[in-house]
């Protein structure tokens, strides 16, 4: 829902400075350009009703400030994030998701992964405490669904839901994903990619452990334009772009990838900020077998010692960079409730 009234063309947000789309940049429905002008795919901005649903293509209009994906962030670390989820899942729930991801986003963004059947197989990777799988269950039966994530501490909370009773949970990292080749009907994640050091690697899985004509949709962060939030996202985790997402569903052997904006109602649209929960991106698989793409190994050894001075350093700076974005909600609250309506803020 929130996606349809905020997004929709007649209350198009402003270009962040990072995506720029000049007035050339946008045009009707399903709009088809040479591919050879596109630097991302189809933007899908739309709804929930066909009717109402855009297709925004990106031709020329994606300025990117260089920001290489190969320096992770103080938290974009898989024992960071281990440590992070230590005390963030005693709260989460509570704290994390009512300011960055509601239940209306969470409908909105799991639109476009079509769960059109209750017998689909689908893994939540990354699923913490289940609040996305809660939306999932509601359209597929919740015994072929398994969530796993890195986090015992998250998936204890899912474990207490009863909604969740029936779902297989498991402890697995997203890189490194324990099913086989062409398993699921659906591969879902959202916000889980922040975390991975290497998140083309965690695609690649996406592609590999879904069947031919199965659906991947991966629901995370857009990166923030305002210098100040940049400076916090970037001490914190990672917050793609969303061109970055569509290279890496790409490179993973995805087709048909579409990106759909999504935000907290009350932010009216503003993504200057940056969104914990900005996007749904969505591919299908093309054939069956593994991806295409060819990694070398993981870059990050969990099992290699650390020197414990460093990782306290970094997961302080990391995580009192997270509590910015604890604030931009309740201030974007704010003004949603000061500026009289239809006006930006
Ligand atoms: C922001 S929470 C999202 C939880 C849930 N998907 C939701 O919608 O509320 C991010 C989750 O990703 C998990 N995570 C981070 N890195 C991971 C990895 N490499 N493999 C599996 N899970 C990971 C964390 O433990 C955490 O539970």
């Amino acid at each position: 829902m929130s996606s349809s009234m905020l997004f929709g063309p007649q209350n198009l947000p402003l270009p962040p400075k990072g995506l720029t789309f000049n007035k050339s940049c946008l045009h009707g429905t399903n709009l088809s350009f040479p591919r050879s002008n596109l630097i991302g795919t189809s933007y899908d901005l739309g709804s929930k009703t066909k009717m109402k649903t855009k297709t925004l293509i990106a031709t020329k209009c994606s300025v990117s400030v260089p920001r290489p994906v190969s320096q992770p962030r103080f938290i974009q670390h898989k024992k960071e994030a281990f440590w992070f989820y230590r005390f963030l899942s005693i709260v989460y729930d509570h704290v994390i998701n009512p300011g960055h991801w509601t239940e209306d986003m969470r409908d909105d963004a799991l639109e476009p992964a079509d769960l059109n059947s209750r017998d689909l197989i689908v893994v939540d990777v990354g699923g913490g405490t289940g609040f996305t799988t809660l939306g999932i269950v509601e359209h597929v039966d919740a015994k072929n669904v398994t969530i796993l994530d890195q986090s015992p501490h998250q998936l204890a909370k899912a474990k207490e839901k009863e909604g969740l009773k029936e779902c297989r949970i498991i402890e697995g990292d997203a890189e490194d994903l324990p099913f086989e080749t062409d398993y699921a009907d659906r591969y879902v994640s959202a916000g889980s990619i922040e975390y991975w050091p290497d998140p083309q690697r965690g695609i690649k899985e996406a592609y590999r452990v879904i069947k031919k004509g199965g659906k991947a949709c991966l629901i995370g962060p857009v990166y923030p334009t305002f210098w100040l939030s940049r400076f916090f996202a970037d001490m914190w985790m990672l917050f793609p772009k969303e061109e970055e997402y569509i290279e890496w569903f790409e490179k993973a052997g995805f087709k048909d990838v579409k990106i759909k904006r999504i935000g907290p109602q009350w932010y009216r649209g503003v993504r200057r900020h940056g969104l914990i929960m900005g996007c749904s991106v969505t591919g299908v698989k093309p054939t069956s077998g593994d991806s295409p793409l060819q990694l070398g190994p993981k870059v990050e050894d969990v099992e290699k010692p650390v020197n414990p001075f460093v990782f306290l350093i970094r997961f302080l700076l990391g995580a009192s960079a997270g509590v910015y974005y604890v604030l931009v909600p309740v201030y974007m609250w704010l003004k949603d409730q000061i500026v009289p309506k239809g006006q930006p803020i």
